[in-house]
């Protein structure tokens, strides 16, 4: 497994593509995974999107504070209900963090990476996170959520945790 160099904002263009669809679940991809979970957790990160690593194909990594890595590949969010606000941070825009609002609850279809078909409701962090990866696939930042420019705040860490709460 190698750690992956992670694209910033406003530098890496493939941050604004929207992600092709993986068509073959194949060895390529499983590395791919392999690899983004690696990169995660090396930046102590809940999420990371392919794009974010410069490959620009539906494929993202979750892993919940003490939980377990899991990858879905081309994720849909077919519902959303609710409202929360969060405070949230992308590896892709380091230093930085913003006050959004995100849905209360999701359900996510998509394919595990031995290509099994997954249907996940999620509430809380999972909800966020799986919002802000697949906002990634379609070239969405979590600053494009953010209302005023008084909701953005520099911190002084240079690397916030993907969807951090605070
Ligand atoms: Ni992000």
């Amino acid at each position: 497994m190698a750690i992956l160099r992670i694209c910033h904002f406003p530098d890496d263009p493939v941050l604004r593509q929207n992600a092709k669809r993986v068509s073959a679940i194949d060895s390529s991809i499983q590395r791919l995974i392999d690899d983004m979970i690696k990169t995660m957790q090396e930046a102590n990160g809940v999420g990371l999107a392919a794009p974010q690593v410069g490959v620009p194909l539906r494929v993202i990594v979750i892993q919940m504070p003490g939980g377990q890595p899991m990858a879905i590949i081309n994720p849909e969010i077919v519902e959303r209900t609710g409202e929360q606000e969060v405070t949230e941070g992308c590896l892709s825009v380091p230093g930085y963090i913003g006050e959004i609002k995100r849905s209360a609850q999701v359900i996510v279809k998509g394919r595990d990476r031995q290509g099994k078909r997954i249907k996940i409701k999620a509430d809380g962090l999972m909800a966020e996170a799986l919002e802000h990866e697949t906002d990634h696939l379609n070239g969405v930042l979590y600053i494009d959520h953010v209302e005023s420019r008084d909701k953005l705040h520099q911190v002084e860490r240079p690397i916030v945790p993907e969807c951090e709460h605070r």
